[in-house]
């Protein structure tokens, strides 16, 4: 099974971190953002993964690439599992010239993925879900739509619908809808629901077409959401609230978030991080000395 994941964007909400490094590279909690992205595509039945780079990217090839230089660090039990999540999937790369936005990202995989349908997962969205959420999708599909598309949801609070792309429909069950209706970041007045995309999409090889014949938006990128508009007028695409969470990485708020979240469980940090919280003594020998 193939996944998409376009990772070329310029991360422009992220300057100056991102000028030189790519924001899919940013560590969560040790782990680079990516990474999660793909554990996530191999738990969801991913064998054979496209990740879209660009200009400024080749730490993502490298991540993902054996290291020798790194000798006997190389048994360290978190670099072990990224050889096992190597070894299990095929990672291919591919160029988008210049990053003229999400679906022409998808479009630059084409060649690719060919003539079967496909997963999409952003390179700087984590999920945890469970089912992992392209087995979600996959098993709406199946009920509701053999060879169509599926794209996840989850609600969001109305004052916030004109941060998303925000979908219509029919209802097929509490937690789907055949999706008729998909504006982008609707006025709260004007949105059909409260049903955001989160940026996981199992797609029908005809999005390809829908992508070519839709005209640039706004910053002359040609947005996903049109395309999948397009596919929708032709053929059934469902949309799924999913069971667990998206933690979408793509501002300094929502990375710090996603780390203190992810940091705040982890039993190495959980007591350190609760004291700086509490704003407690300092938690390392490399702090400095308290002036008291
Ligand atoms: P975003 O819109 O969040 O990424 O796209 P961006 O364009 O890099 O962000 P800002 O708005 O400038 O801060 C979600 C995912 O799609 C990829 C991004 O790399 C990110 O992982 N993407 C976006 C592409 O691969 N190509 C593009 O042209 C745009």
């Amino acid at each position: 099974m193939k996944v998409v994941i376009p990772a070329a964007g310029l991360g422009t909400r992220f300057l100056p971190a991102t000028k030189s490094m790519p924001k899919e590279m940013l560590p969560v909690v040790g782990r680079p953002v990516i990474q999660y992205v793909v554990e996530e595509a191999v738990a969801g039945g991913a064998d054979d993964i496209i990740i879209v780079t660009g200009r400024g990217k080749r730490s993502l090839e490298d991540h993902f690439d054996h290291n020798p230089d790194l000798g006997a660090w190389n048994s360290q039990p978190a670099l072990q599992r990224l050889e096992t999540l190597i070894e299990t999937a095929t990672i291919h790369f591919v160029r988008q010239r210049n990053p003229l936005g999400l679906a022409q990202a998808v479009l630059c995989a084409q060649q690719h993925v060919g003539q079967e349908p496909f997963g999409v997962l952003l390179g700087d969205s984590i999920y945890e879900c469970e089912p992992p959420v392209l087995r979600q999708l996959r098993s709406a599909v199946d009920r509701w739509a053999p060879g169509g598309s599926a794209i996840a949801l989850e609600v969001v609070p109305e004052d916030r619908v004109d941060h998303y792309g925000i979908v219509g429909g029919t209802q097929l069950s509490p937690t789907a809808i055949r999706v008729q209706q998909l504006v982008e970041k609707p006025r709260p007045q004007d949105a059909p629901s409260r049903l955001a995309l989160t940026g996981a999409y199992w797609l029908s090889p005809r999005i390809f077409d829908c992508i070519r014949a839709t005209p640039p938006g706004r910053r002359n990128e040609v947005e996903l959401t049109d395309a999948l508009q397009r596919l929708a007028d032709q053929e059934p695409v469902i949309g799924v609230v999913i069971e667990g969470r998206r933690f979408d990485t793509g501002t300094p708020l929502l990375w710090f978030e996603t780390n203190l979240r992810f940091g705040l469980r982890d039993p190495e940090y959980r007591a350190a991080l609760e004291r700086v919280l509490g704003e407690g003594p300092p938690v390392g020998p490399t702090s400095p000395p308290s002036h008291e």
